[in-house]
């Protein structure tokens, strides 16, 4: 366990931070390999690095610190099932849930064959329900599929349906709710036939507060619509890490879906989570998707940290945070089918990384995980972007953009033009800036006189030197999204390698749950 102020890349990287550095628009266009060489490729994704505020001497430094906080030796102990979560004494093994079906990987046999077990079912379930053979209590074909869940136990498949959507089941809709305010189970309860509705009772605990509020009351609402209370698990699905909770539930065991303490709730839509998903898109599609992600695995394991492009996210995260002191991260993607991505990485990102302690407990002595946030990126452009332009924070950017759509539209590919030029300029912009002289030119040019364009000039310009990082997906499919989610499950887990912290607990969310829980007691006394 080492700290990082104490590794001689850190000092260095400080000392490199306190020395004056060049800006964006004097960099680009006179260091002219910087795009080649700040260019990364794996399973489908390409990074264009190129607007990194990172000079040569910068990302050397970068790739040192990783070496020297040891972040392949704590790769490789990580897919080796070693106990790496030490306040709760667990492996960490998400990668075993999408490793190759074939072949064992460093998890070893009793891992492996629980996964392909588990995953085996979760597909056969969803394609009897797909083909009409998973019926109701009145032995009609389920057409609506209700998950209930929070958290890791929603955003994952959620997000994921969204930005497959093109693949959905024609027949068969999946629904999601997991705020327990009564509104956000009626507005989809309402439009349903109690008789064709499956409900998906998603909680890696099976103690969850929201979650069992809303499953009792979907309960209620079936019986209420005519389902017989002995005929009610014709209705009910379990997934869940905690089988007897949820046999205590009454929910039947051949009905629950299980994964296990070692999937971290924020990462478990590889695992019985992914269901809804499976459902959706159905067993094939939903196997690329694992496929895709274990392509990224591959190329994590396997590529040295220099070209490794979730190392190289996580340093270039890792520079902006610790060392340019800029606290925010902003992910906008461009593609409509990935607007819950950014609300996705955001639970992975700041549920793993927003700690205050190292891994023996110490006070970190660095700043952690970013407040991450954001949304798709054309509706920033015409909201938020004012502030990133021209307000007083500096908001590093993860554009995401994808290179081949094929929407049936006559017209898609304009609007797939408008789109990827838009997220270029904004790039571009960021960037670049436009200075004060620049400014004032640009306004005479367009007729302001000298006065008037000198006064308007200062409102007009733009400090730009804003970094930002270009994700291309060649096309967002399964297997791309699988990659992208798996490319950033590796970054945050390297820049908490580096820290030094544990990713993989999140006592930060246990204080509120529990004086809810207190009040609630108090309340019914
Ligand atoms: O409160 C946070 C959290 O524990 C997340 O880590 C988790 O994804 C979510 O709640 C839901 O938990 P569960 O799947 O156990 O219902």
């Amino acid at each position: 366990m080492t700290q990082p102020t104490s590794l001689p890349a850190w000092a260095q990287l400080q000392s490199l931070a306190a020395a004056p550095q060049p800006h964006l628009r004097d960099v680009l266009p006179s260091d002219t390999g910087r795009a080649a060489r700040m260019n990364l490729k794996a399973a489908g994704i390409e990074l264009d690095a190129s607007r990194q505020r990172v000079s040569p001497a910068i990302q050397q430094a970068l790739n040192h610190l990783a070496e020297q906080a040891g972040v392949a030796r704590q790769r490789d102990a990580m897919f080796k099932g070693e106990h790496i979560n030490n306040t709760e004494d667990r492996p960490v093994l998400h990668v075993a849930l999408r490793g190759d079906p074939l072949h064992t990987g460093p998890w070893g046999t009793a891992v492996q064959s629980d996964v392909q077990r588990e995953l085996a079912r979760i597909c056969d379930f969803a394609e009897a329900l797909r083909a009409g053979t998973v019926r109701g209590h009145a032995g009609d074909a389920i057409t609506d599929v209700v998950n209930i869940g929070i958290g890791g136990s929603d955003l994952g498949p959620r997000m994921a349906a969204d930005a497959l959507a093109h693949l959905a089941h024609p027949g068969v809709r999946v629904h999601y709710v997991s705020n327990p305010d009564a509104w956000a189970l009626w507005s989809v309860l309402r439009h349903l036939d109690a008789k064709r509705t499956l409900l998906i009772v998603s909680s890696k605990t099976f103690t969850t507060q929201e979650t069992l509020t809303n499953a009792a009351s979907a309960q209620r609402w079936l019986t209420d619509n005519g389902c017989p209370a002995d005929a009610l698990s014709r209705h009910l699905v379990a997934i869940t890490a905690s089988p007897a909770q949820a046999a205590k539930l009454g929910y039947p065991a051949e009905r629950t879906f299980l994964f296990w303490d070692w999937v971290g709730g924020r990462y478990s839509v590889w695992s019985a989570l992914g269901l809804p998903l499976a459902i959706a898109i159905g067993a094939e599609h939903f196997r690329l998707f694992l496929a895709g992600a274990r392509a990224m695995d591959e190329h994590f394991r396997s590529t040295p940290l220099a070209q490794n492009l979730p190392v190289q996210m996580a340093l270039h995260g890792l520079w902006n945070r610790n060392f340019l002191r800029l606290p925010t991260h902003l992910i906008v993607p461009y593609a409509s089918r990935l607007g819950r991505f950014t609300p996705f990485v955001q639970q992975m990102d700041m549920e793993s990384n927003g700690k205050h302690t190292h891994l023996d407990g110490t006070p970190a002595t660095v700043d952690t995980g970013p407040i991450v946030w954001g949304g798709l990126g054309i509706d920033g452009q015409h909201a938020y972007f004012q502030l990133i332009h021209q307000g007083k924070h500096t908001v590093p950017v993860d554009f995401i953009g994808v290179q081949n759509e094929d929407t049936p539209l006559p017209l898609a590919a304009t609007h797939h033009e408008v789109v990827n030029l838009n997220l270029r300029a904004q790039a571009e912009a960021m960037a670049f800036g436009r200075s004060l002289t620049d400014t004032q030119a640009a306004l005479q040019k367009e007729g302001l006189s000298e006065s008037e364009a000198r006064a308007m000039a200062p409102h007009r310009s733009f400090d730009g030197n804003i970094p930002s990082h270009i994700l291309w997906l060649d096309r967002l499919d399964p297997a791309r999204l699988g990659a992208l989610i798996a490319l950033y499950e590796h970054k945050v887990f390297t820049q908490a390698a580096i820290w030094n912290i544990n990713a993989y607990d999140q006592w930060g969310v246990e204080l509120g749950k529990t004086m809810a829980k207190a009040m609630a007691k108090n309340a019914a006394a």
